[in-house]
């Protein structure tokens, strides 16, 4: 769009200077602004072709930060379910507020993505990880029970509708 604008805006200064040029400056004229042409194109095919791999190299290595929190997710949410079953207060508080500090950063992850369910999931896996802690505390361990079962039902909606199976995994959607 802009490139052709340029191109023409060039083409009409040149023909509006041509018939004050001798035939040796406009022949030089030419050449130079055929290799300004050249130049731009090769800057302009350099960038794009950088922009790409930034753009890539910039998703891949979200995408692997991302599994690496749902890992981890998947660990603690089991050590804590294990941990309310057998009432052991110190490994509960202790994944629980795991959780909620990766569910922040995943929290993070889908803002900068502009998915507004996805934070509102993410949010509130935080929030029920900060109850179950809070609950765990306190000795509580019914109502840990209970927010346990709200962080687990935030892991099945956001699946729901942002995690893809593929034959090699799991991706994002
Ligand atoms: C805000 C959205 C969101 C929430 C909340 C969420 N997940 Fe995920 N999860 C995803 C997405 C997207 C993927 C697919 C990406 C991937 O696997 O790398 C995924 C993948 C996974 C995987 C597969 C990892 C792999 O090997 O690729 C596991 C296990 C998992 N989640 C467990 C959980 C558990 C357990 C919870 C709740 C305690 C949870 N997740 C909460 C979005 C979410």
């Amino acid at each position: 769009m802009t490139k052709g604008k340029d191109k023409l805006r060039r083409r009409s200064h040149s023909d509006r200077s041509n018939p004050t040029l001798s035939s040796e400056t406009k022949h030089s004229s030419n050449r130079s602004s055929a290799l300004e042409v050249l130049y731009m194109n090769r800057i302009c095919v350099f960038a794009s072709v950088m922009a790409g791999l930034g753009a890539g190299a910039l998703f891949a290595q979200s995408d692997s930060d991302y599994q690496t929190w749902m890992k981890t997710v998947a660990a603690s949410n089991g050590s804590l379910q294990k941990g309310i079953v057998a009432k052991d207060k110190g490994a509960v508080v202790a994944e629980a507020q795991k959780l909620q500090d990766t569910f922040k950063q995943v929290g993070d992850f889908w803002q900068k993505r502009g998915a507004t369910d996805a934070v509102g999931f993410a949010k509130q896996a935080e929030t029920a990880a900060g109850a179950v802690a809070k609950d765990a505390a306190n000795g509580d361990m019914d109502q840990a029970s209970a927010d346990a079962k709200t962080l687990g039902a935030s892991c099945g909606g956001c699946h729901m509708a942002h995690r893809e199976k593929t034959d090699a995994g799991f991706k994002i959607k």
